[in-house]
């Protein structure tokens, strides 16, 4: 099998074809996964079959291992997954099984997010595995931040540049009060970290927008007003098309994508159906 890297022609991704992902990987070979994940944000490799801990190994290829929300945030219920789930293993699916959910987001839409940048220190890198996937529906996009960042109008970025935003930790990125949280009265009194709007990224050396999601979110010294004003008007451009690229899965398909220059969201499947991913996430560098 020889290795081949194919950009989608989109605004982001390409797929990678020739490897297998259960296999050990020569060092070289991590060096141009490496480098095409940096260039093209989201990486893809179709049928791929590996347990849990073949896909902790391969990620471990990148960097150090990092825990999903549930560990991060130390929730009193638990990590609401299986006994038998790897503790860095993060569940993502409708199914129900016994009356307990087996994963997280359920069937609805997720809305544009970035993974937990509601902690200090947000990982670099999420890689989904689709295990199980409904018929249609479901379907990720993701969404290129240095072109967003690169096609803000002077005089927004201007109300931007050198700021920081919050990231409220007390909703979920569907916007559902979390366990453990209490509700704030309005976006600015929201607990969570605060993080550079355009980060310069610590390997490619290039800047990029840094929105968690919308809803809640809160720049630095601005009133209510001013903060809805500038959000709406980044968000209107952010969501133009041009900037994203939209998955639609096949069972195998392992998915990295850079978590600090790209956002995603995920379409609503028909709740009937089931869909089951594993994520696996890579330890993240503090945005500056
Ligand atoms: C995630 C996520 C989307 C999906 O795992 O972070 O947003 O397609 N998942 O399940
Ligand atoms: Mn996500």
């Amino acid at each position: 099998m020889t290795l081949e890297i194919t950009p989608m022609g989109a605004a982001l991704g390409a797929v990678v074809s020739g490897l297998d992902l259960s296999q050990k990987l020569a060092a070289e070979t991590v060096e141009r996964l490496r480098n095409a994940w940096l260039e093209h944000i989201v990486l893809v490799y179709h049928g791929q079959d590996l347990s849990d801990p073949q896909l902790l190994d391969f990620t471990r290829y990148f960097g150090e291992l990092e825990y999903p929300p549930s560990k991060l945030l130390n929730y009193s219920q638990g990590s609401g997954q299986k006994d038998d789930i790897p503790l860095e293993i993060n569940v993502i699916s409708n199914v129900i099984e016994n009356g307990k959910k087996i994963g997280q987001l359920g069937n609805a839409e997720a809305k544009w997010h970035t993974d937990t940048p509601f902690v200090e220190r947000p990982p670099a890198a999420s890689i989904l595995h689709a295990w199980e996937l409904p018929p249609s529906g479901g379907n990720t996009c993701f969404m290129n931040m240095y072109a967003v960042l690169e096609a803000l109008p002077a005089e927004l970025l201007a109300k931007i540049d050198g700021k920081k935003c919050k990231h409220d930790v007390s909703h979920t990125s569907d916007g559902v009060l979390r366990h453990d949280y209490d509700d704030s009265p309005d976006a600015k009194s929201c607990p969570g970290p605060w993080h550079p709007m355009i980060r310069t990224h610590p390997d490619s050396g290039r800047k990029a927008l840094y929105l968690g999601k919308r809803a809640w979110a809160y720049i630095e010294g601005t009133t209510t007003e001013e903060n809805e004003e500038i959000l709406d008007a980044i968000w209107a451009i952010a969501e133009r098309p041009e900037f994203v690229y939209e998955h639609v899965w096949t069972q195998g398909d392992v998915l990295m994508w850079d978590n600090r220059c790209a956002m995603h969201r995920r379409d609503e499947f028909d709740g009937s159906q089931r869909r089951i991913m594993h994520r696996s996430q890579l330890r993240g560098d503090i945005p500056v």
